[in-house]
């Protein structure tokens, strides 16, 4: 099994559209199938999932479509308070300081409260942007540096992976990507340099469990060599 699995929810403006419904019903419907995933995954036991919500490039879309994300992701907040009966690990990928206070107050005390959970970790990226992810842990290495903490030479890949985002986190192992585009769009750029990756037609909002396993035994078929010849 992989052991972090990561998704770029994508598709669910054309779901919408090809029922003639609103863009934002498609979010809505995508986020029921976000929280049937997240399920479904922790019960085939794997350990880390993380799912792409909200790129820092998706602020460039209409405000009417922004905020009815933004709403969606305020309910989900509030709706978290309840996972720590489920012994979720929840993390928030992005930089949060773009939120109201009181958003990324919840988002800091949701994960502070859930932090001794470590079976199954749960990543949400939201505001989260690939590029920013890498320049954010440069600025601070290249701080460290400059108040003389630690030496150039100090940095390796380990040390800098430890100030990204995703430093609790392990590298991903799987990429799916539905709704029929084969990019990564500013997503995990680092932490995807052995991931393997499955790409899908089908929209998000429809991405079901059988689609889940699909996306698992491609997995399983993958002669992961690293650089490596075939052992
Ligand atoms: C993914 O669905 C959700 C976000 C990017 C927030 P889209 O909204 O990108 O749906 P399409 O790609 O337009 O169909
Ligand atoms: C990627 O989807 C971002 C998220 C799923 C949050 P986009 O719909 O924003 O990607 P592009 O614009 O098609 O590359
Ligand atoms: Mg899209």
């Amino acid at each position: 099994m992989p052991r972090h699995v990561a998704f770029i929810m994508d598709g669910n403006g054309r779901w919408a559209k090809k029922r003639g419904l609103s863009r934002n019903v498609g979010h809505k419907k995508g986020g029921d199938t976000f929280r049937e995933i997240a399920r479904y995954a922790k019960d085939c036991g794997i350990e880390y999932v993380t799912f792409f919500a909200f790129s820092t490039e998706n602020w460039k879309r209409p405000k009417e479509e922004v905020d009815a994300l933004m709403k969606l992701f305020s309910e989900y907040l509030d709706e978290a308070e309840s996972y720590a009966k489920e012994k979720t690990r929840l993390i928030f990928l992005g930089d949060k300081s773009i939120f109201p206070r009181e958003m990324s107050d919840k988002m800091t005390d949701l994960e502070k409260k859930s932090r001794q959970f470590s079976d199954f970790t749960l990543s949400l990226a939201v505001n989260y942007g690939g590029k920013d992810d890498i320049l954010q842990a440069a600025k601070r290495a290249a701080k460290l540096c400059f108040d003389r903490d630690i030496s150039p030479s100090e940095i390796d890949e380990k040390f800098f992976a430890g100030l990204l985002y995703t430093y609790a986190v392990p590298d991903v192992d799987l990429l799916i990507r539905p709704g029929g585009e084969r990019r990564l769009s500013n997503f995990l750029l680092w932490q995807c340099a052995y991931a393997e990756l499955y790409f899908s037609d089908i929209l998000w909002p429809d991405f079901s469990k059988k689609d889940f396993d699909e996306a698992v035994n491609y997995y399983r078929g993958r002669n992961r060599r690293f650089g490596n010849v075939e052992g």
